[in-house]
């Protein structure tokens, strides 16, 4: 695994430096985390911090064309948005070109973004340190909200930031991804009828 996380790591030093900065914050972020809980594999969750944004700045098209060559499904959401690609995309490119096998380091990237029912421990931590590392809270001071809950109790802050993205598709009109919508479901129900 070690060499996995070195191999991505020259990867990401070859990206856009706003990128990879990024990245070495959820990285960061990710791990520290990672060391509230003993249950957590932590160079796990570092191979998935690395990998997670490895498409991440690959035009709509080259997304649209490496989903195509992949054979992933793309939903009409996703055709709207293809940025919403890069992460099913990125999966696929850690496993077949890093030749990354671990199912949950995989899943942790491909559904970084939109979240989904059902996530592993590994796919939380990835999914909340990437909203909360400090650049992007920077930038969208709401998730200042988001970072606090995280510390607490990673479900609420999972949900937190659910709920912000609903509130703001739905004032900016644009359509929220099917998975999101499940996972903001799953978090709701479990937190009204317990898990
Ligand atoms: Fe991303
Ligand atoms: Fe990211």
């Amino acid at each position: 695994m070690r060499a996995q996380i070195e191999a991505l790591k020259a990867a990401i030093g070859r990206l856009p430096r706003g990128l990879a900065e990024h990245v070495e914050r959820v990285v960061a972020e990710a791990d520290r985390l990672a060391a509230g809980f003993k249950e957590l594999d932590r160079e796990q969750v570092e191979l998935a911090a690395w990998g997670h944004d490895i498409a991440r700045a690959l035009s709509h098209q080259e997304l649209l064309a490496r989903a195509q060559k992949f054979g992933l499904e793309v939903s009409p959401v996703e055709e709207e948005a293809p940025i919403l690609l890069h992460g099913p995309v990125g999966a696929e490119i850690l496993r077949q070109e890093y030749g990354i096998d671990d199912a949950e380091v995989l899943a942790a990237a491909r559904f970084h973004s939109t979240g989904r029912a059902g996530m592993s421990f590994v796919e939380k931590v990835i999914f909340v340190a990437d909203k909360i590392e400090p650049g992007k809270v920077r930038a969208k001071t709401a998730l200042a909200r988001v970072r606090e809950l995280a510390d607490r109790d990673l479900d609420a802050a999972i949900l937190e930031y659910l709920d912000q993205m609903a509130m703001v598709a739905s004032e900016e009109n644009w359509s929220l991804h099917p998975l999101a919508i499940a996972a903001r479901n799953e978090r709701l129900l479990t937190r009204r009828w317990g898990e």
